[in-house]
């Protein structure tokens, strides 16, 4: 099967001398096309540094990253954004909408980004806040949902360019148990439309439903389980120092 992302000893330092922390080590793994991600660990292990540099966002200071074939430190700003629109959706732990939109237009907002007022974006806009469950939420602004609901309204957007890959960061961090399950069942859905999805949390429970899953600890991601460890290369980092 086609390799949806490679990553070849990716490294990510932060500081110099003493404040030196180095937060991802050699790390190698590859996902193929369509399958899923959890990526586990507590506060400050190093998470969403890994989501922003798979998602363009950040740069690694060594390695390589590449999705759907394409290099991304082979891209300059404006190709990698035009990139990143495309193939990568993102959700946050802040659902990060915009106050003076409605759900609707939040949804149509990376669409009209991307490619100016594409047609029958109001439809797929419509189409995929159905899917998530808020059909009768269309036209309600931001503070007039709950937090759940937000949430559902920000991964719809994340679908809106048809990604191949959705990048979740912490999404039920904010939520109570019942709307983190809805999220999460929401989510496990897209995969099962044919969407890769990488989600990282500090919820060990969230890894039994994803394909794979992988655990960070101080700072380095190490592989727990027998079955993946081909995937991934660093299982340790004596270099890490955290007080
Ligand atoms: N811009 C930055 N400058 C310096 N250190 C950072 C920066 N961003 C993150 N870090 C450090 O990198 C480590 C990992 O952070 P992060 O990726 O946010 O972890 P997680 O998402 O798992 O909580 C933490 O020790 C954090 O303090
Ligand atoms: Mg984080």
């Amino acid at each position: 099967m086609k390799k949806l992302i490679e990553v070849d000893n990716l490294t990510k330092v932060y500081g110099k001398g003493d404040s030196k922390t180095v937060v991802l080590k050699d790390l190698s793994f590859d996902l193929d096309s369509g399958e899923s991600l959890c990526v586990i660990g507590p506060s400050g292990s190093g998470k969403s540094t890994l989501l922003h540099i798979l998602g363009g966002l950040d740069n690694p200071t060594s390695g390589k990253v590449s999705i759907n074939g394409q290099l991304l430190n082979e891209l300059n700003d404006k190709e990698l954004s035009t990139f990143r629109n495309k193939t990568i959706g993102f959700v946050f732990q802040f659902f990060y909408l915009q106050d003076y939109l409605t759900a609707k237009e939040n949804v149509i907002l990376p669409a009209k980004i991307a490619s100016g007022n594409p047609s029958g974006v109001e439809d797929r806009a419509m189409e995929l806040l159905r899917m998530v469950g808020l059909g009768h939420r269309l036209d309600h602004y931001p503070n007039e949902m709950s937090g759940g609901e937000m949430q559902r309204v920000a991964i719809a957007r994340a679908l809106i360019n048809t990604p191949r890959l959705l990048l979740a960061d912490e999404p039920t961090g904010n939520l109570d148990k019942d709307n983190a399950d809805k999220v999460i069942e929401i989510l496990d859905e897209i995969h099962e439309r044919g969407v890769s999805v990488i989600l990282v949390t500090h919820d060990e429970k969230l890894g039994k439903k994803f394909d794979t899953s992988f655990h960070v600890e101080k700072g380095v991601l190490v592989n727990n389980h027998p079955a993946n460890q081909a995937k991934l290369g660093v299982l340790s980092n004596p270099d890490i120092h955290r007080d």
